[in-house]
């Protein structure tokens, strides 16, 4: 599709559908656009000490620069903000949000194939613009040569299993709909059409998709979109690989591990040793990914996520785990949604007493201190306390993305 055609749709359906008065209520937050997880999962839990360099590139109606811009705010980091979309109808209703909470932001109306004319970024957050590009790879590379170079990315795309239905539906809907309908029209169109799918649509059976319930521009998005794919995880690594980067960690962690959607141990001793392709088996078993969100870094640099070491700094992430420890009994799960399924995780039995300790200053040494101050000899020791308790709440917490670490402040 001819870079024109995507403008036009996102110049008359600004995505995703955002009313700047709302403002005053309420932040929108998500992955890949906190601060917070960029220390995490690209800084190793220390955010580089220097004025931040943020790029939120197709940034839309401005969820992901408002957000990392009200942290940083809320956080007193040096941040410059820059938001780089096509569409001026998004960017009036991203500026006006900006607007709304007071927050300095450079807008940009330009093509984010041109982004390395407004580089060099610590951080480059990219949110379902890629899979919409005639050729995503060139995307990708004009972002890596805006990267600084200890810099990283957030990128999210679509995946197809959780889309199963989606793109026949487009098919369907451009083999009723002239292309050159205009956009108000698609959008009736394809509500009547919406009314009359047989139960045996793929489309109608999906669970997973609800943008077109959402507002005319999430139908639009999802339904009469002329251009987007969708990547499964070895895909996902080879697009990453053709402009030089590699996966940092797909989030939420826990979804890609195979051993939170199969339990039989002669299964589980099956699973593949290499950590990608155990990543990909997820993804098949689930079936229910409708799309990936990842953190990835010139490929070579090593781990750069936060290493969880007894002196480093858990804290919650948007999360009230101050609450829940206080309501936890020993022994007691932890039930929730992942990835459209209901699930429940066994925490340790001191899950509650740790939870209550986590504030964001004591380090997880600092955290056993207290407790068996307040335990006495109740107390763990040391090592039942990080082999057992930590690694196990950890790996849960962590593994839903509501659990980050930071490095000790000297
Ligand atoms: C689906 S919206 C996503 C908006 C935002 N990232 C979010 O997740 O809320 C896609 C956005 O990418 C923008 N876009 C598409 N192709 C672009 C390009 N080549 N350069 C800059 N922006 C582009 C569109 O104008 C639109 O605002």
């Amino acid at each position: 599709m001819p870079i024109s055609a995507l403008k036009e749709q996102y110049e008359a359906y600004p995505y995703p559908s955002r009313d700047p008065a709302e403002e005053a209520k309420r932040l929108v937050t998500g992955t890949p656009s906190s601060l917070e997880e960029v220390e995490h999962y690209l800084f190793a839990g220390q955010l580089p000490k220097r004025t931040l360099r943020l790029l939120s590139a197709g940034g839309g109606t401005g969820d992901a620069i408002i957000q990392m811009a009200q942290e940083a705010k809320d956080k007193g980091l040096e941040v410059e903000l820059t938001h780089l979309d096509l569409s001026s109808a998004s960017q009036t209703i991203a500026k006006a949000r900006a607007q709304a909470r007071g927050l300095t932001i450079n807008f940009v109306q330009d093509s984010l194939l041109n982004a390395p004319n407004y580089g060099l970024f610590d951080y480059i957050d990219c949110c379902g613009v890629l899979h919409h590009l005639d050729v995503p790879e060139d995307g990708l590379k004009a972002l890596e040569q805006a990267l600084a170079p200890d810099g990283g990315m957030g990128i999210m795309v679509y995946a197809p299993l959780g889309r199963t239905g989606v793109y026949t539906l487009q098919a369907a809907l451009r083999r009723l709909i002239p292309a050159d309908t205009a956009p108000a029209e698609k959008v009736k169109i394809a509500r009547k059409l919406l009314a009359e799918l047989p139960a045996t649509n793929w489309f109608k059976r999906n669970p997973f998709m609800n943008d077109h319930n959402v507002s005319d521009a999430g139908l639009y998005d999802l339904l009469l979109h002329s251009q987007d794919r969708a990547y499964d995880v070895p895909q996902f690594v080879a697009f990453m690989a053709s402009a030089g980067l590699e996966v940092v960690e797909f989030v939420e962690p826990i979804k890609y591990d195979p051993a939170t959607w199969i339990k039989h141990p002669d299964l589980l001793s099956r699973l593949p040793a290499d950590r990608l392709a155990r990543y990909a088996l997820a993804e098949e078993l689930s079936g229910s990914f409708f799309k990936h969100i990842a953190y990835v870094t010139r490929s070579g640099r090593g781990t750069t996520i936060a290493a969880l070491t007894p002196e480093s700094v858990p804290y919650f992430h948007y999360f009230d785990g101050t609450a829940i420890g206080k309501k936890l009994t020993p022994g007691q799960n932890l039930t929730g949604q992942l990835a459209g399924l209901n699930v429940n995780f066994a925490l340790p039995r001191r899950a509650g007493a740790i939870l209550q300790r986590v504030d964001g200053s004591r380090s997880w040494r600092a955290i056993h201190a207290d407790l068996s101050t307040s335990l006495g000899r109740d107390a763990p020791a040391w090592e039942t306390f990080w082999d057992e308790d930590v690694a196990d709440l950890y790996a849960k917490l962590n593994g839903i993305n509501v659990l980050l670490l930071k490095k000790p402040t000297i």
